[in-house]
């Protein structure tokens, strides 16, 4: 994905397929190919999770397969619906809300999903996709749709696809034009701290 508006310039080296990521608004409306499909969920599946509890689940639903993708589709909030239309793959998560071994609550399953996520989607971006994730989400919808039992929450949503490149869209594309925004991150000194509370750490 060479030269993309919304490639990351980073201030220290970072992996690539960390600079090249970014949650696109313009998706070629194509399919995901199934090999790297499954490259980005095995991604997910090596994260680190709390007692190895790996409390993620997700559902997944190809473009493809009109049917699914329409239902998986319109479990999102109307604001993520037109442009998640074009994706190849839709995602919806959910976690387990409780350990396996001993029933006790698991108060970081939603961390671990994060790191799922996070791990799927830089091999996303090291495969020239995208991944773009939503907590606009109708959570009792999407429980209602799968059937989602209890001990098991519905989270947040992620398409996977092939960013379209917003300087051939035309004029007048909203899509686009977020797309052909820049990148904005907090300095250092807002979030890392050392000592104190609000002291920024001196690296
Ligand atoms: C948990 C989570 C929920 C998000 N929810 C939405 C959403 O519902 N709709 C949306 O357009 N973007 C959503 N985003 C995308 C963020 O706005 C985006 O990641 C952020 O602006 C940083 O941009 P970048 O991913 O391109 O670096 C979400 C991202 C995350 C990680």
């Amino acid at each position: 994905m060479p030269n993309h508006p919304k490639q990351a310039d980073p201030d220290h080296p970072v992996l690539q397929p960390i600079a090249d990521r970014f949650s696109p608004y313009l998706y070629e409306p194509r399919a995901v190919e199934t090999d790297k499909l499954l490259t980005c969920l095995e991604a997910a599946r090596w994260a680190a999770s709390s007692f190895n509890e790996q409390p993620w689940r997700f559902i997944v639903a190809t473009r493809e397969d009109e049917p699914a993708f329409k239902a998986a589709l319109e479990c999102l909030m109307d604001a993520n619906q037109p442009w998640a239309a074009n994706a190849g793959v839709l995602i919806l998560t959910a976690v387990s809300t409780s350990f396996s071994r001993n029933g006790n609550p698991n108060r970081v399953a939603e961390h671990d999903l994060g790191l799922a996520a996070g791990n799927l989607s830089v091999q996303a971006a090291a495969l020239g996709l995208q991944v773009h994730q939503m907590a606009g989400v109708n959570l009792a919808k999407v429980r209602q749709t799968y059937n989602i039992p209890e001990g098991f929450e519905p989270v947040t949503a992620m398409t996977i696809g092939y960013a379209a490149d917003p300087n051939a869209a035309g004029e007048g594309n909203e899509l686009a034009d977020r797309d052909k925004g820049g990148r904005e991150r907090k300095p250092f000194d807002e979030w890392v701290f050392a000592g104190n509370w609000g002291n920024a750490a001196s690296l």
